[in-house]
């Protein structure tokens, strides 16, 4: 089949089109005719050598795929060849054809395109475990999420808009962004690159805080966060774009009670995600089939334009989702 192969770790250029041996459907998994996949920024760490698929699951890049059921393991009663699905994957997203677990897999609803289909996985389940479930919003609570634009937090608005709606949302976007997040429907949108947002968050919660923080910087923004956390707030750290470490007062984080959790999708256990994935298709994808939210698609690709993808999402001038065409 085709796949984008790497001919090295390091930038965009090392990714090519190539050949590689398709999958074979082993039991409890099925192969899927890849119709799309998308562009998620992990592909762009893993691309840069740090971030290793977990063991037994594809070299090839990519998280998520949306096509046809081409064939099935044994034991998988739940899928027949020719359904429409979409899947979360450890890897092999980039390729005709891919390798995934039933328990992984969830049918298409009618009202989604498989283009839409694969910009659901990686970041609305991100989103959904990480600002709902383990950021716990109760009604009434302020939630803060970093970078609005992207693709796990267009779905974090999206989902606590939907979910949660007595919750208010503050967003950090960069300029150019700041008035497509308010059109999602944050109640506060912060310019992070002329505006503090440890300043802005104190004057919109008049000195209180936000009950929930969903962060990817991590390092660079430790200590800000930590400032607009309220009282048993929490912080749900999901990555590490402003680098891995930085200095804590954990006397002030011990007297104000306030959690930091750290959170990764693919390195958990295939059936804890089986969990996550269960629940989420019974809670979230029901707004999907009635059509109360769609994926934000901002660029298509094909298949063979991959390393243009990447340098898309590098640039940043992406709003939601990169989508890699394989079998339109
Ligand atoms: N732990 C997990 O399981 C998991 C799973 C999936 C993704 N992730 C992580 O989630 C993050 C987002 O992934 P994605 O696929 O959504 O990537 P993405 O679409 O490229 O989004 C990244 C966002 O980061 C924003 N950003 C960059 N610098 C910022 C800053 N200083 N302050 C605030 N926002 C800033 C960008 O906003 P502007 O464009 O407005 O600058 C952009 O919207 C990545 O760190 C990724 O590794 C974690």
């Amino acid at each position: 089949m085709k796949a984008i192969l790497l001919k090295d770790f390091g930038d965009a250029s090392q990714l090519i089109i190539g050949e590689h041996p398709a999958p074979v459907a082993e039991a409890g998994k099925l192969v899927i005719k890849v119709a799309a996949t998308s562009v998620n920024r992990p592909d762009i760490i893993q691309r840069q050598g740090n971030y290793p698929p977990p063991k037994g699951d594809s070299e090839i890049l990519g998280l998520e795929v949306a096509g046809v059921v081409e064939s099935v393991g044994d034991g998988v009663t739940r899928f027949k060849v020719g359904d429409r699905v979409f899947a979360l994957v450890g890897g092999g997203g980039y390729a005709e054809y891919a390798l995934a677990y039933a328990e992984h897999t969830m049918p298409i609803p009618d009202a989604l395109t498989f283009q839409q289909a694969a910009c659901i996985c990686e970041t609305y389940i991100t989103a959904y475990l990480n600002a709902i479930v383990l950021g716990q919003p109760q009604s009434h609570d302020t939630v803060l999420l970093h970078g609005g634009g992207g693709g796990v937090n267009t779905a974090a608005i999206q989902l606590i808009k939907s979910l949660y709606p007595q919750v208010t949302i503050i967003v950090t976007a960069s300029t150019g962004k700041v008035e497509r997040v308010a059109g999602l429907g944050a109640h506060h949108v912060i310019d992070y690159k002329t505006q503090s947002f440890a300043d802005e968050v104190k004057a919109i919660t008049n000195g209180k805080g936000v009950n929930v923080i969903l962060d990817h910087l991590g390092g660079s923004y430790l200590a800000n966060n930590m400032k607009s956390l309220a009282v048993a707030g929490r912080l749900v750290v999901i990555g590490i774009m402003g680098g891995p470490k930085s200095e804590l007062n954990l006397a002030l984080m011990m007297v104000k009670r306030q959690q930091i959790i750290g959170s990764v999708l693919r390195s958990r256990p295939v059936a804890e995600k089986a969990q996550i994935i269960a629940d989420f298709e019974k809670t979230v994808m029901p707004l999907f089939a009635d059509e109360t939210i769609a994926p934000l698609i901002s660029d298509v690709f094909p298949l063979e334009q991959a390393a243009d993808a990447h340098r898309a999402m590098e640039q940043g001038s992406h709003f939601g989702k990169i989508v890699l065409d394989v079998h339109g």
